[in-house]
């Protein structure tokens, strides 16, 4: 693992070394390029792109992501048939594709047991690039986001590679490091399938010269194992992400009973801080919910991950209500928006160094006024 100050100063070495790093000189209006997050500015992370007004994990999702302010986006990735990375939560992709309005793809739906659980649908991995490239993206959530369904239809599912290229594209056309955070998804999965996830990861990273220290990168993982591999493969910092519930499959699958809530106690800190550099916490691991469904006191995650050297990353900040603890609610309705700017400054309070959220914009205003109340004043 690096330091925690490593990383945080990293995040402004970051802004002086990319450019050049990359081989590619910034455009002359663009340079010098200044990075949207400076030291010890908690980062806006662009869950899924900007999910919350465009179907997830698509171009035009990231590059909106980028335009409300995000410091990174976040990938989620799985493999296709040919063993190229492409942009899907899952690799099932009945939910977020047209695939079922696809007649010559009919005979692709199966019932596969992913990670312990049977999974009836199509699978990235039973489809070619070309293939999958033949398909388009729909919103997930239509019941919950139906403005975002305008957009179902128009946009590919994208490659790894394409997301870096507009990370790097947008990034030049303002003049600030857009940052990259992929996930591997189901990696025991496509392990045991013969589609590992981890080596074509770090050759994209390695094809666009962020194979590297203090790279506007992070990876992260729900199991670990394939973090302990990464952690000897690469230099980019790594990610254990944690649920308040369950644990990881690498685990499950090999007989190890530890859970989720066993990594992040004291101990499970310590063993973490030795393959990892960031924890990327569920939010009730750090802000518990009373019988009411209201949050308190922080718990000890955030001061015990800082202890061992750890970021702490929390996710998913949502705007809508039926995401959130009952007193960010703003009315009954589960659909409506609720109060996500006082929820993101909750966390920031709680020290938290990054948030993932849906709906950048609002992580940007809340980052904003949470900074200008705890900057000293002059004179
Ligand atoms: O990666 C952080 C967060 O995205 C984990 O949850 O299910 O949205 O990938 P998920
Ligand atoms: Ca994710």
């Amino acid at each position: 693992m690096k330091s925690l100050g490593t990383l945080r100063q990293g995040v402004i070495a970051m802004t002086a070394t990319f450019a050049a790093s990359t081989g590619a000189a910034l455009p002359a209006e663009a340079a010098p390029a200044e990075s949207r997050s400076q030291v010890e500015e908690p980062l806006v992370i662009g869950h899924r792109g900007a999910s919350g007004y465009r179907p997830e994990h698509t171009l035009a999702s990231y590059r909106l992501a980028i335009d409300l302010g995000a410091d990174y986006i976040e990938p989620d990735l799985v493999s296709t048939k040919d063993g190229v990375l492409v942009a899907r939560h899952e690799n099932e992709i009945g939910g977020t594709t047209d695939v079922a309005d696809h007649p010559e793809f009919a005979d692709r739906r199966t019932t596969k047991v992913i990670d312990g659980r049977p999974v009836t649908g199509w699978f990235t991995e039973d489809f070619t690039l070309d293939e999958l490239k033949t398909l388009r993206a729909k919103e997930r959530l239509p019941g919950v986001r139906p403005a975002n369904t305008r957009y179902d239809g128009r946009f590919e599912v994208p490659t790894f590679d394409e997301v870096l290229d507009l990370a790097r594209a947008e990034g030049r056309r303002r003049g600030v490091t857009i940052g990259v955070y992929p996930e591997t998804k189901h990696p025991t999965y496509f392990d045991g399938i013969g589609l590992s996830l981890e080596e074509p990861l770090l050759r994209a990273l390695a094809r666009h010269h962020l194979d590297r220290p203090n790279a506007p990168v992070f990876i992260q993982s729900f199991e670990t194992t394939n973090l302990r591999e990464l952690d000897t493969m690469t230099k980019v910092p790594l990610v254990q992400l944690v649920d308040a519930s369950g644990a990881p499959y690498d685990l499950v699958g090999r007989g190890d009973t530890r859970t989720y809530r066993d990594l992040v106690t004291p101990e499970g800190l310590r063993e973490i801080a030795t393959y990892a550099d960031a924890l990327g916490a569920t939010k009730e691991l750090v802000l518990p919910r009373d019988a009411q469904g209201n949050t308190g006191a922080p718990s000890d995650v955030v001061d015990d991950a800082h202890e061992q050297g750890l970021l702490v990353h929390v996710w998913t900040i949502r705007d809508e209500n039926q995401f959130m603890a009952n007193n960010f609610r703003v009315g009954i309705d589960p659909n409506a928006t609720g109060d996500s700017i006082a929820e993101t400054q909750a966390f920031l309070d709680a020290g938290v160094d990054g948030v993932f959220t849906d709906q950048a914009d609002t992580a940007v205003e809340a980052r904003r006024e949470w900074l200008a109340s705890h900057t000293p004043q002059a004179g």
